[in-house]
């Protein structure tokens, strides 16, 4: 069924050895959704295989084009042009099977240009997994390859190819594109808030290219599963393939070395009553007859292929029972994450090229790491005894798949949410997958994090908006795709659609190419339209006229809106006016009037006061003369009629006056 698992198993059986589900080997397919969106006719939904090797965008989609070469269509050998699409979408490169490495035309495809690549299956045949080749010389191309990869069916591969050829052939350029929708929405269940996930792995760290990229997943992925970990969001549990060694082969030298607990293969009578590890035996035993027991014997291949020389299988078995172990000992005192830790520093610590892979090294490092070592080696138990292992059988177990699982036959095999992760082992591949296993919406901030780029951005900055003046950018690259949403720079936030317009918003929004509103500079004069008062938007400064991205200057010498007083000279300037009166007059800016210059008007004043003061003098000396007058007029009357009368009662000088006055009066 897979190249690499054929030649693997070889190898197994070459030092005898065998995975309890190496012969029955129940393997899941994991697909992923091929949805074809025109041209309209063969419109329609198709189920393809998810690669071993790439990066299958787990919770996301891709639209292309489809193109299928006319030459070199198996993609064995490199192309000589890049694929470009005539609507500019992504090419889909479809290629057929044969001849070579599905990995290495996957990797020709990614060099040409081609945003996935899809490969049509050359027989009638269910759906299978397209494996990468073992790692050999010439084939380091694998950890380079990128893009998604997908196998479909024979009848789908040729009606595709059919469609690509009647659309190129038509003459004019201008048919329809073949465009489909690849997508792995569905590939991965999110059931809850939670995901388990758990790393099938081996602690031998000499097995060359995928021992090495085991190491450097567990380098890189660390410090994301301890997070997820941490804040509760995933559960992971780490698991070691363990082999047995066949009973005919139960007394040879090799799996004396190989194995610990001195294990038996047993004859079984009763299979369906035999505890754990023996259904698994039942499970995986091609001749059902013969229903074999495997008791207490784990196993795990020599790492240097030398039984004479360095160290041994079993070695290996026993460090995986201790990081078994480490794990269950962490996740009772609740730092399960510690297990990353131990791994880590177990490889850098106590590696087998540096001689070290041993007891002592361990359990320094186990101590190191404050961890119960007592717990640890109790949890160990003997390896030396003559009895099963718990922890090991329940290993064995858990090998065979169930649900929707299949069966642990690869090393190292991820499974997310009970399903087996197809794609390269690499860092962010995989937190794209585990991201894909949370439900919409509850994922945690490190799945929402620049780190794990689809770089759809970079290409036409993800149809997002983007000031070009700044590069501030809408565009942020999540595992699910892009998202056009408007960001925050520098503590100034941006609203808008995000796809067409963000707008600087807030206190501090100017000092960032203002605002993204107009601004100029001529001679000493700068205008600007964006105000820090006002929180949001552009608005040209008074003198201008415009949407506030773009100001002119206002005449408001033309348009009549000042200087409008008659006999007024009016002179347009930028961003402002001037305006002159009439001879000596002064103009008044807010009321638009003239008025005489400011000299007269001081003029003006003295005269207004001392007109006041001569009036106020002159009201004041009438006053005075009329009484003076009238005192003086009394009193000459009174000396007159005192001529002509007696006065007969000089003491009443009233009676007398009176006469007098009447006197004076008929005169
Ligand atoms: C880790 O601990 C939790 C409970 O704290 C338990 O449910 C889980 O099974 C444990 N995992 C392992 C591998 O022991
Ligand atoms: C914006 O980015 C382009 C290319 O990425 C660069 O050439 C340019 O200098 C940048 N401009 C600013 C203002 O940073």
């Amino acid at each position: 069924m897979m190249a690499r698992r054929a030649s693997w198993l070889a190898g197994l059986v070459a030092a005898q050895l065998w995975l309890i589900v190496a012969v029955r080997g129940r393997f899941v397919v994991e697909k992923s959704s091929v949805r074809v969106l025109a041209p309209e006719h063969i419109r329609g939904h198709h189920d393809a295989a998810i690669g071993n090797f790439g990066v299958p965008d787990y919770g996301g989609t891709l639209t292309g084009v489809v193109i299928y070469p006319d030459k070199k269509a198996t993609g064995c050998a490199e192309f000589d042009t890049k694929f470009k699409s005539k609507s500019r979408r992504p090419v889909i490169l479809l290629l057929d099977r044969g001849e070579c490495y599905f990995a290495l035309k996957a990797w020709n495809a990614q060099r040409a240009g081609a945003a996935a690549v899809l490969i049509a299956d050359s027989v009638d045949e269910q759906l299978l997994t397209m494996d990468s080749p073992e790692a050999s010389p010439g084939t380091e191309y694998i950890d380079k390859i990128n893009i998604p990869s997908a196998l479909v069916n024979r009848a789908f591969g040729e009606s595709l190819k059919k469609m690509t050829r009647t659309v190129a052939g038509d003459g004019d350029g201008d048919g329809e594109e073949v465009v489909v929708k690849l997508d792995w929405r569905e590939s991965m269940p999110h059931p809850d808030e939670r995901v388990e996930y758990e790393l099938w792995t081996n602690s031998n760290d000499e097995c060359g290219a995928r021992c090495d990229e085991q190491m450097e997943f567990v380098r890189g992925f660390r410090g994301h599963a301890q997070l997820l970990e941490r804040g509760g969001y995933a559960r992971f549990t780490p698991h070691y393939i363990t082999w047995y060694c066949p009973e005919a082969f139960r007394l040879t030298q090799q799996c004396k070395s190989q194995c610990i607990n001195h294990g038996r293969c047993v004859r079984s009578p009763g299979c369906e009553n035999a505890p754990a590890a023996a259904r698994a035996c039942v499970a995986s035993v091609a001749d059902r007859r013969r229903r074999w027991w495997v008791s207490g014997r784990y196993c795990a291949p020599d790492p240097e292929q030398d039984f004479g020389a360095g160290y041994d299988g079993k070695d290996v078995v026993v460090e995986n029972l201790r990081q078994l172990c480490v794990h269950r000992v962490a996740n009772e005192s609740g730092r399960p994450w510690t297990w990353w830790d131990y791994v880590m520093d177990y490889k850098i610590r106590c590696s087998m090229k540096e001689k070290k892979y041993s007891k002592t090294c361990a359990e320094d490092v186990v101590t190191a790491l404050g961890l119960d070592l007592k717990k640890v080696l109790e949890c160990m138990g003997d390896p030396e005894a003559d009895a099963e292992n718990a922890v090991l059988s329940k290993e064995q177990e858990d090998q065979i798949g169930s649900g929707s699982r299949g069966d642990v036959t690869i090393l190292p095999t991820l499974v997310i949410n009970n399903v087996q992760y197809r794609g390269k082992l690499e860092r962010t591949a995989v937190l794209k997958a585990v991201c894909a296993g949370f439900k919409e919406g509850t994922e945690p901030r490190v799945c929402l994090s620049p780190d794990i780029e689809t770089n759809q951005c970079l290409h036409r900055n993800g149809g997002c908006w983007r000031d070009e003046a700044t590069n501030v950018t809408a565009c942020r690259d999540t595992y699910r795709g892009r998202v056009c949403e408007c960001p925050v720079v520098n503590g100034v936030r941006y609203e808008g659609d995000g796809y067409t317009d963000c707008q600087a918003v807030g206190p501090g929004r100017c000092a960032l190419n203002n605002g993204g509103c107009w601004s100029e500079t001529r001679g000493h004069q700068t205008f600007s339209a964006c105000s820090e008062t006002a929180l949001s938007g552009c608005r040209c400064p008074p003198g201008f006229h415009g949407d506030g991205h773009k100001c002119e200057d206002l005449n408001e010498c033309s348009e009549k809106l000042a200087c409008t007083c008659p006999d007024c000279h009016c002179k347009n300037t930028w961003g402002n006016y001037e305006c002159t009166c009439k001879g000596n007059q002064l103009y008044i800016r807010g009321e638009d009037v003239c008025i005489a210059n400011s000299m007269s008007k001081l003029g003006w004043f003295i005269t207004l006061v001392a007109v006041a003061c001569v009036a106020g003098v002159g009201i004041a000396g009438y006053v005075f003369y009329k009484y003076r007058l009238r005192s003086y007029m009394d009193s000459e009357i009174m000396s007159i009629m005192s001529q002509y009368m007696p006065l007969d009662n000089q003491n009443n000088e009233n009676q007398p006056l009176r006469q007098h006055d009447s006197e004076a009066l008929r005169h």
